[in-house]
């Protein structure tokens, strides 16, 4: 492990609290020369490092994304062995797919502080201010088609959810099809996209699953055009996105794993657990028409199926379905 990786890991694991440099000595077991290069080093990695001449040094919350910190000991099969921050991307969800042609790249994870073409579902715009929200996207090579985009939205809202109230100990509530909710205001979106084909041997099928987690600020309802909420305002302090991406990672890790195996009971109870819509009227958009009646179930690979007020129940996929209330 390089110096600054290993300086960092002290100062993380103490974020906030001040250390002498004398303990900072002891726990990184740097030397002074290494110390100090590993500080430069830091902090031209963007890290905010405070000193003062009695209290010592403290990494400053909330912490820079950091690929290490993000990486170690995740200890997952395939999803964010390999990571990647970077300040300002157009959207995290074509970074991954431009990595695609990378080695190892199978799993890796692109965040970013700022997106300037940040997207959301049915092209919408998806707006967060620079070094507030986790904005991720986890790509995946799928050349023998084991993984369906339908499943894989209901996995990432999931995981999402699970992960979220893993760290901060607050449920949100899903909504079909890509939806997490408190108390009915938006908290976070998932975006999956598919490119390539499984014919396709120049261009194999690879996906790509964007997700937006409003976790230090949260869009007015003006721009979101509903009410929106963030983690910091549900608990009333701010949260470090390093914690919620690690476990959101972990969950998603255990999902992408079962629908690999074609295990999608546990997926299916669990996302239901978490969603109220069931026997709830719906209206939902879904290619070009209108659908109008009762929730039966949510199939992870069929979508929501709807008892239809008038006609029979109908399917409806995740990819061009909207909910009008
Ligand atoms: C939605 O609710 O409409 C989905 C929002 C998905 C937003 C995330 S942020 C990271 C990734 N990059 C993007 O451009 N979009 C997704």
């Amino acid at each position: 492990m390089t110096s600054a990786n290993q300086l960092l890991e002290v100062l993380y694991d103490c974020r906030g609290m001040f250390l002498t440099v004398g303990e900072l000595l002891a726990r990184s077991g740097l030397d002074e020369r290494r110390l100090a290069r590993a500080l430069t080093s830091l902090r031209e990695r963007g890290h905010v490092i405070e000193e003062t001449p009695l209290a010592g040094l403290r990494l400053v919350c909330p912490v820079n994304l950091d690929a290490h910190l993000i990486e170690r000991e995740l200890r997952t099969l395939r999803v964010g062995r390999n990571a990647i921050c970077f300040g300002e991307v157009t959207s995290t969800n074509d970074v991954a797919f431009d990595s695609a042609r990378q080695a190892r790249s199978d799993g890796l994870v692109v965040l970013a502080e700022l997106q300037t073409k940040g997207r959301g579902r049915l092209g919408r715009k998806w707006v967060s201010p620079r070094g507030a929200n986790i904005l991720m996207s986890v790509l995946l090579h799928d050349a023998k088609g084991q993984l369906p985009d339908e499943a894989l939205t209901i996995a990432a809202g999931l995981a999402a959810a699970e992960g979220i109230e893993q760290v901060c100990g607050v449920g949100p509530e899903l909504k079909w099809p890509n939806d997490l909710a408190i108390d009915g205001a938006k908290l976070a979106g998932i975006l999956v996209e598919v490119r390539g084909s499984l014919a396709g041997r120049q261009n194999p099928r690879q996906i790509v699953i964007g997700i937006g987690v409003n976790v230090n600020a949260a869009p007015p309802a003006s721009v979101l055009g509903r009410a929106a909420t963030c983690l910091a305002d549900q608990l009333g302090h701010g949260v470090e996105r390093i914690e919620v991406v690690r476990a959101i990672l972990r969950q998603l890790d255990i999902w992408i794993a079962e629908i690999q195996h074609g295990q999608l009971e546990d997926l299916h109870g669990r996302w239901m657990a978490r969603c109220g819509m069931l026997n709830q009227r719906a209206r939902i958009a879904s290619g070009g028409r209108e659908y109008v009646g009762r929730v039966l179930d949510v199939s992870p690979l069929e979508g929501l199926i709807l008892a239809q007020d008038h006609g029979a129940a109908v399917h409806l996929p995740a990819q061009t379905s909207s909910m009008l209330e």
